[in-house]
C-alpha cells in the first residue's frame, strides 16, 4: 500500500520539481544567421534547434491558452515567439470556411460543401487564398483547415464542413485549396486524423470509429495523403478514437501511416482538448497540443528527463514544426496583421460570389421555369429569405459575415433591373401572395453546427407545409433549399423547380439571382447523394451512425446506393444546367481516358464531366468509384475534348494481404458521363498482370496495445493537468446539448418592409 503511495507520488513530486526549478535565460543569439537566409531548409531547422534550450523546445510544442481557456489568448491557438532566437509566433485560426473564432471583418465564405460543388479545382485554391490573406491579415499564420473528412451520414453536425462523400473529390479540392492557402504564405492544417465523422459523445471512449484497413485506407486515409502530397505543413489529429485507439496517441495513424507511408514531415496537432495522453501521444507522432500545454509541458518535461520520451523525439518535435515555418518564409516576414483588422476585400467577396454561384445545383427543372424569363411578378417566400437566413454553419467554423446579401435582397436587386415586381411574405399569407404572383421562390433553412448531430434530414414541418401550400397555389414554384446537405423532399413532385444553395455565405442572394435569372449557368454537381428517405442511408443502423461501426465499409455514399440497387432522391455528381451536353469517342491508353463534351443546346453552359472506374471481380464491392473529373465551359455547339489523367491510385485496390496498394490483373472499367447515374460512354481496359504500386504498411496486430499512457502516467497526467482532463470530458458533454448558434452578419439580416 505505501509503495504503490509512494509510486505515485514520486513522479508528481518530481514533475512539481523540475517545473519549479529556476530557468536561467538563455543569451540572445546575435543577428540570427538563419533569417533571411538561402540555406537548405533542413540546415537551418539544425541550426535553430541545436540553440535552443529544453525550455524551448517544451515552449513550442503546446498552445498558450492557460488552464481555464478554452482557447488561445486571441486566436484559437496561440504558441509564443522566442524571441531570443527569432522564432516567429504561430497564431492558429479557423477555420475552412474563412476566419472564424468569433471575429469580425471578414469575408464569410460559402461552406466547404458548396464550394465541393462547384468541382472547380481553381476555384479551391483561390478559396484557399482569401483564407490565408484574410488569416494573415488578422496576425495569425496557420489555417485550421481544410476539412477533410467524408460526408459519411448527412446527419453529420459538420456534413456542411467538408467536401462532400467522395474521397477524389475531396482530396482534389483539397489539396488545391492547401497550394491556395500556402502559396499566400499561411500555413494549412488537414483535419481531422482520420474517421472523424460524428459529434455525438465526441472525445470520450463512446465515440470509436471501428472500421477495416480496407476502407480506412481507400476511403477515409486517401484525401490526406493527397493533401500530404501537395504539401500540406501540419494536420490534425481528431477526437475520436480509431479502433479503440484514440486519434491524437495513435501510433499506426500518427506514426506509421502519415509519417511513414504518407511521408508527411510537418507536423502533427491535437484537436483542442484532444490530447488523452503525455508520453503516448508524443511517441505516437503527436507534435503540438492544443490549446493549452500542461501534458506537453510539465509532463512531458518528466517523461523526456526519465526516458520515457527519447530526447530524439521532442527534437523531431520541434523540427517539424520549424521546417513549414521556414519552407514558407515566416521566419523572414514579419507579421503585419492585427486582429482589429478588417480584412475583408471587394476582392474576397467576388470569389465568396463566385463558389456561392458555381457551387449552387439545380436539382430540378421541370417545364424550363428557369431561368426566370419573361414573368412580370415573383413571390419571395419564406424567413429564410430574409432574417433566417444561413450564411454559414455553426462551431468553429462558423465565419461572422460584415452583413449578408439575403436571397429577397438579391432577386429584388436583380428583378428590378427587368422591372419585375418581387414581394414578400415570411409564411403567414404566402400561399395568397404565392398566386398572385408569376412565379414563387420559396428559401427553406436546416441550421447544422459542429458539437451536435442532427436526428434525422428533414425540414423542419412548418417549412414542409409552407412549401406544400405554395406549391397548390402557383404551378412555378421553386424551392430554394438553404440546408448544410441533403433534405428529404415529400414534396418533390408538386414544385417545378429545386435548387440547392447550402450555407453560401454573405454574397447569397446575388449568387442565387445570378443563378434563378441564368445571369450564371448553374454549373453545380452534387458532391453527395440525396436519400430519398432516411431509412436508405448506408448508415441508417444506429449502431453505424453515431455507432460507430463502420461495417458499411466500401459503400459510402453512391457507393452505398449502386451496390445494394438503391433509387437516390438525386445522385452523387447530378446537376442540371439551361442546356444540354452529348458525350462521344471516349478513348484511352492505360494513363489518360479522353472524352469529347458537345454543348447540344442553345445557351452557354459548363458541364462537369465525370470518370467512374469499376475493379475487376468486384466480389461485393461498390460497383464503381470517382476517379476523375473536369469542368468544360462550352458555347452552343461547340465540342471539346476533356482529359483525365490515370495515376498509380486509379486502378488499384488496398490489399489486406500485402498492406498496400495493388493493381490487380483484369478488365477495368473507365465510364463517362454527367452523373454518377448518367454514364453513356465506358470501355475496359485491361491489365495483365497484378501488381504492387506501393510499399507495405502493417497493419497493427490485433490485440495490439491499447495506446494510450499506461496506468501510472496516466494517473500523473490527471492530478498534474485535471482542468484539460476536465474539458477533454466538456467536449464531450457538449454534443448532448450543442453550441449556442452564433451571429450570421454584423449587420442583422432582416426581412423586407411589409409588402416587400
Ligand atoms: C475543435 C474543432 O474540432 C476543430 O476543427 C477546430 O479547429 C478547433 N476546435 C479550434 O477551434
Amino acid at each position: 500500500m505505501r509503495r504503490g503511495l509512494s509510486l505515485l507520488l514520486t513522479p508528481l513530486m518530481t514533475t512539481a520539481l523540475l517545473a519549479a526549478t529556476p530557468v536561467a535565460q538563455a543569451a540572445p543569439e546575435p543577428g540570427c544567421p538563419w533569417v533571411g537566409s538561402d540555406a537548405p531548409v533542413e540546415e537551418k531547422v539544425g541550426q535553430v534547434l541545436s540553440r535552443m534550450t529544453l525550455d524551448e523546445k517544451l515552449g513550442l510544442v503546446h498552445g498558450a491558452a492557460g488552464p481555464f481557456e478554452f482557447v488561445g489568448p486571441t486566436y484559437a491557438g496561440l504558441v509564443p515567439a522566442i524571441p531570443r532566437l527569432c522564432i516567429p509566433q504561430l497564431g492558429l485560426s479557423d477555420g475552412p470556411a474563412g476566419v472564424g473564432n468569433s471575429h469580425t471583418g471578414v469575408t464569410q465564405l460559402p461552406a466547404p460543401l458548396a464550394l465541393a460543388a462547384s468541382w472547380d479545382r481553381e476555384l479551391a485554391a483561390e478559396y484557399g487564398g482569401v483564407i490565408a490573406r484574410e488569416v494573415l491579415g488578422k496576425g495569425a499564420n496557420v489555417v485550421l483547415g481544410p476539412t477533410v473528412d467524408l460526408l459519411r451520414d448527412p446527419r453529420a453536425g459538420r456534413a456542411f464542413e467538408t467536401l462532400g462523400e467522395d474521397p477524389h473529390l475531396v482530396g482534389e479540392l483539397a489539396a488545391a485549396q492547401v497550394g491556395g492557402i500556402q502559396d499566400a504564405g499561411a500555413l494549412a492544417q488537414a483535419k481531422h486524423l482520420a474517421a472523424y465523422n460524428q459529434e455525438t459523445l465526441r472525445n470520450t471512449p463512446a465515440d470509436n470509429a471501428v472500421v477495416d484497413e480496407r476502407t480506412l485506407q481507400e476511403i477515409y486515409l486517401a484525401p490526406v495523403q493527397d493533401t500530404v502530397d501537395a504539401g500540406v505543413a501540419s494536420v490534425m489529429c481528431g477526437y475520436n478514437r480509431l479502433n479503440g485507439v484514440h486519434a491524437c496517441n495513435n501510433s499506426y495513424l500518427l506514426n506509421q501511416v502519415l509519417k511513414g507511408q504518407f511521408g508527411f514531415d510537418g507536423f502533427v496537432t491535437s484537436d483542442w482538448f484532444a490530447t488523452q495522453a503525455s508520453y503516448a501521444a508524443a511517441n505516437a507522432g503527436m507534435d503540438l497540443q492544443m490549446p493549452g500545454g500542461c501534458l506537453f509541458g510539465p509532463r512531458l518535461r518528466f517523461g523526456v528527463a526519465t526516458g520515457a520520451v527519447p530526447t530524439a523525439r521532442l527534437d523531431d518535435m520541434v523540427s517539424r514544426i520549424l521546417r513549414p515555418m521556414f519552407r514558407h518564409g515566416l521566419f523572414d516576414r514579419p507579421a503585419t496583421g492585427s486582429p482589429d483588422d478588417i480584412v475583408t476585400t471587394p476582392e474576397n467577396a467576388g470569389v465568396a460570389r463566385r463558389v456561392a454561384e458555381r457551387g449552387m445545383v439545380l436539382l430540378k427543372n421541370d417545364d424550363a421555369v428557369l431561368p426566370i424569363q419573361n414573368r412580370r411578378s415573383i413571390a419571395v417566400l419564406g424567413e429564410a429569405a430574409g432574417s433566417g437566413v444561413i450564411g454559414s454553419g455553426g462551431g468553429s467554423p462558423h465565419v461572422i459575415a460584415r452583413s449578408i446579401v439575403t436571397p429577397f435582397d438579391g432577386i429584388a436587386r436583380r428583378a428590378d433591373q427587368d422591372g419585375v415586381e418581387v414581394r414578400f411574405d415570411a409564411g403567414r399569407h404566402a400561399d395568397e401572395v404565392a398566386a398572385e404572383s408569376d412565379l414563387a421562390v420559396v428559401v427553406v433553412g436546416k441550421w447544422s453546427t459542429e458539437s451536435k448531430d442532427n436526428k434525422d434530414i428533414a425540414l423542419s414541418a412548418q417549412d414542409n407545409g409552407l412549401i406544400e401550400k405554395v406549391a397548390a397555389a402557383n404551378p412555378n414554384t421553386v424551392v430554394v433549399l438553404n440546408t448544410g446537405g441533403p433534405v428529404a423532399m415529400p414534396w418533390l413532385d408538386d414544385v417545378a423547380g429545386v435548387v440547392a444553395s447550402w450555407y453560401p455565405g454573405q454574397e447569397y442572394g446575388a449568387a442565387l439571382a445570378s443563378v434563378l435569372f441564368g445571369d450564371a449557368e448553374p454549373s453545380g454537381r452534387l458532391p453527395v447523394t440525396f436519400p430519398a428517405e432516411l431509412a436508405d442511408l448506408p448508415t441508417s443502423d444506429p449502431a453505424r451512425f453515431p455507432g460507430g461501426r463502420y461495417d458499411e465499409g466500401l459503400a459510402v455514399g453512391y457507393r452505398w446506393y449502386d451496390r445494394e440497387g438503391i433509387e437516390p432522391l438525386f445522385p452523387f455528381g447530378h446537376g442540371l444546367s439551361y442546356t444540354t451536353f452529348a458525350y462521344s469517342d471516349l478513348r484511352t491508353d492505360g494513363d489518360t481516358v479522353t472524352v469529347n463534351v458537345t454543348n447540344t443546346g442553345r445557351r452557354a453552359g459548363t458541364e462537369v464531366a465525370q470518370l467512374y472506374v469499376g475493379r475487376p471481380n468486384t466480389g461485393g464491392e461498390p460497383p464503381k468509384r470517382l476517379e476523375g473529373f473536369q469542368r468544360v465551359t462550352l458555347r452552343p455547339g461547340e465540342t471539346r475534348q476533356v482529359r483525365f489523367e490515370l495515376d498509380e491510385r486509379s486502378l488499384a485496390h488496398w490489399d489486406t494481404g500485402s498492406h498496400r496498394w495493388v493493381r490487380a490483373a483484369g478488365d477495368h472499367t473507365l465510364a463517362v458521363g454527367g452523373s454518377s447515374r448518367d454514364l453513356p460512354l465506358s470501355i475496359a481496359v485491361h491489365v495483365p498482370d497484378t501488381t504492387a504500386v506501393s510499399e507495405p504498411t502493417p497493419a497493427p496486430p490485433p490485440g495490439a496495445p491499447a495506446g494510450g499512457d499506461g496506468t501510472l502516467t496516466t494517473l500523473g497526467n490527471v492530478l498534474t493537468c485535471p482542468t484539460e482532463m476536465l474539458y477533454a470530458g466538456a467536449v464531450g458533454a457538449i454534443s448532448l446539448v450543442g453550441l449556442p448558434p452564433g451571429k450570421q452578419a454584423e449587420i442583422t439580416p432582416v426581412n423586407p418592409s411589409a409588402g416587400g
